[in-house]
């Protein structure tokens, strides 16, 4: 069960210049190494993302399959991995994207939803928004209705949801 008291930014830990100079590192690992506040943040995502009654949840590699599958399992869902590029075998479709510097790709398996089915994307944070733009994407190209989404931690003032066209849900804000 739940303690609707506890704080569970008490539990992320957070580290300056990383992972560069002038990047404040917002550190979950703190978080996942408590078992209640690990299960405290796992029922809470899940209540916040039952009522879209999605068929299917996406984790996006790496730190974003901590976040979904445990609350996949909850909500009685399938699980589905977007993943950095060569990875996942078989058939698979991807997306670039930009980054400050550079770019990433992230691929999923071409079969892995059927057309039309709900899905929500999960990850651990958003901070300019590009990764989760990008595996909303993704997804809708390979025919999946994108239902919502759903973060752990939000950077906010980032502008990285305004990047989303579908409603985002975050258990925890930063500025
Ligand atoms: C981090 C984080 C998010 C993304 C957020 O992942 O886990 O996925 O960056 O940044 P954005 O909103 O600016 O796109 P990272 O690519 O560092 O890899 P990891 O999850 O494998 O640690
Ligand atoms: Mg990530």
């Amino acid at each position: 069960g739940d303690q609707p008291e506890l704080d569970l930014k008490k539990y992320i830990r957070e580290i300056p210049d990383f992972p560069k100079p002038g990047i404040l590192f917002y550190d979950i690992s703190t978080l996942i190494r408590n078992a209640d506040a690990w299960q405290i943040a796992t029922a809470r995502l899940t209540r916040a993302i039952a009522p879209w009654q999605p068929d299917l949840l996406a984790g996006i590699e790496s730190r974003g399959f901590l976040t979904a599958a445990p609350v996949a399992m909850r909500l009685g869902c399938g699980f589905i991995m977007l993943r950095k590029p060569g990875k996942l075998p078989g058939k698979t479709i991807s997306l670039k994207y930009g980054l400050e510097y550079g770019h990433d790709e992230l691929h999923i398996q071409a079969d892995a939803i059927k057309p039309g089915q709900r899905v929500v994307v999960l990850d651990d944070l958003l901070a300019t928004g590009g990764t989760l733009a990008a595996s909303i994407k993704l997804l809708q190209n390979v025919g999946a209705e994108v239902v919502g989404t759903s973060v752990l931690v939000e950077l906010d003032g980032l502008g990285g949801r305004d990047k989303l066209d579908v409603p985002l849900h975050s258990l925890l804000t930063y500025p």
